[in-house]
């Protein structure tokens, strides 16, 4: 059995692009799995196949062979990419699988303190789930493997949602080695895998930078279990942390405890709110990170979304002591990098600020881009300081 699709189809696989949409098959089987992808006749490509979902094919491989040995080649690989950090960080956060960014479209897997949490996103897959789990025992012997497929975007592939123990044991909160800092994470109840891996290298950054200019007081909005905070808050005299989640602000309480700084509080609100209440008071921060939730899932929201990320950076510039500095993020792959930085220049024009780029920097490295697949790369992440 195989997936033939048009020349649109086959002109987006020859250029390495993995998907292609239901309108531009020609031919193809009843049921998800995994197939070859064929254009008049010719193989073009392997593919996990849905013929319930708009994006039909997502392809991993451009070589002829066994499908599912072509998968698990995939996944060895990926996994041997991350090996050396494995090895230097045992008791560290990591993604051992980033989906299209490893040539393995609907999987990833984190990996926490020798802890796995994976995320099925489809159906093909979804039926291999225990050989998956097999492989993955297999060649990473770990402590234990969740299954948090709870995403919404499962119900799209026709697939139910839940949160299970596959193997082994998962503790509902364990603390990973980020540097210096006792990161939190809650495999079962937490966002995404339980935490934000993707921002991994830049709260190491931000830790760095805190230790150079000392602030006195800092912000971290849309903070989550506090992750920027606690890298901030060793040196930094206050930090805040405002987030909407008040299971999630427990923890980083928690985790302030945990890392012996008393210097960090938190405050659940909504962040538009606390930062129009807060920006009328005039500039009060030495150091404030801005790390929302994406405000544009799909490319109509884009406006509305643009919108929102000024309004954000607008109010945080105006909180900023000259000198100070504004780490901002936004993890919507539909605002490109230009649109972002656009959108930046617009907020420090109305809030009437220069502002000095200090440095632009994305994902962490164990989430792959690929250059053929704008769609890996999502995020960004501006360090600016406010020159007067
Ligand atoms: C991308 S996560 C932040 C991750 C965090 N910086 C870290 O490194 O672990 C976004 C956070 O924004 C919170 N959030 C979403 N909408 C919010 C709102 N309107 N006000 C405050 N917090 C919000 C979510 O609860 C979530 O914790």
């Amino acid at each position: 059995m195989f997936v033939e699709v048009d020349e649109r189809g086959a002109k987006r696989l020859l250029a390495r692009h993995p998907w292609v949409w239901q309108g531009m098959l020609r031919r193809a089987p009843q049921d998800p799995g995994f197939y070859p992808v064929t254009h008049r006749g010719r193989f073009l490509a392997l593919a996990l196949f849905n013929p319930g979902t708009e994006l039909a094919v997502r392809a991993y491989a451009w070589e002829e062979a066994d499908p599912w040995a072509a998968w698990l080649k995939n996944l060895r690989a990926a996994l041997q990419r991350r090996e050396a950090d494995r090895a230097a960080r045992p008791q560290g956060g990591r993604r051992l699988v980033h989906a299209e960014g490893d040539f393995l479209p609907g999987l990833v897997v984190d990996e926490y303190a020798g802890h796995l949490v994976v995320q099925i996103g489809a159906a093909a897959l979804e039926a291999r789930r225990a050989a998956l789990v097999e492989a993955l025992v297999e060649a990473l012997g770990p402590r234990g493997v969740l299954l948090k497929n709870d995403a919404r975007g499962r119900r799209q592939e026709g697939l139910p949602l839940y949160v299970e123990a596959a193997y082994g044991e998962v503790p509902e909160r364990l603390w990973v080695e980020e540097g210096p800092v006792w990161l939190p994470v809650r495999p079962w109840q937490g966002q995404k895998t339980g935490a934000f891996l993707d921002q991994r290298e830049n709260r190491l950054f931000a830790g760095s930078l805190a230790e150079r200019i000392r602030p006195a007081r800092a912000l971290d909005v849309f903070g989550y279990q506090g992750g920027f905070a606690l890298h901030v808050a060793r040196h930094a005299g206050e930090v805040w942390v405002v987030d909407a989640s008040e299971a999630a602000l427990r923890v980083a309480k928690e985790a302030a405890e945990k890392n012996r700084l008393s210097n960090l509080r938190t405050l659940e609100a909504n962040a538009f709110d606390f930062l129009k209440r807060e920006a009328r008071r005039g500039p009060a921060y030495d150091l404030v990170v801005l790390d929302p939730p994406s405000f544009a899932r799909k490319r109509a929201d884009l406006e509305r979304a643009y919108a929102a990320y000024k309004e954000i950076n607008l109010r945080a510039m105006r909180l900023l002591r000259p000198g100070g500095y504004l780490l901002t993020a936004s993890c919507s792959h539909h605002l490109g990098e230009e649109a972002f930085l656009a959108m930046l220049k617009e907020a420090a024009g109305d809030a009437r600020r220069a502002f000095r780029l200090v440095a632009r920097r994305g994902q962490a490295a164990d989430h792959p881009v690929l250059v053929n697949v704008p769609e890996t790369g999502y995020l960004k992440f501006a360090v600016l300081e406010a020159v007067d």
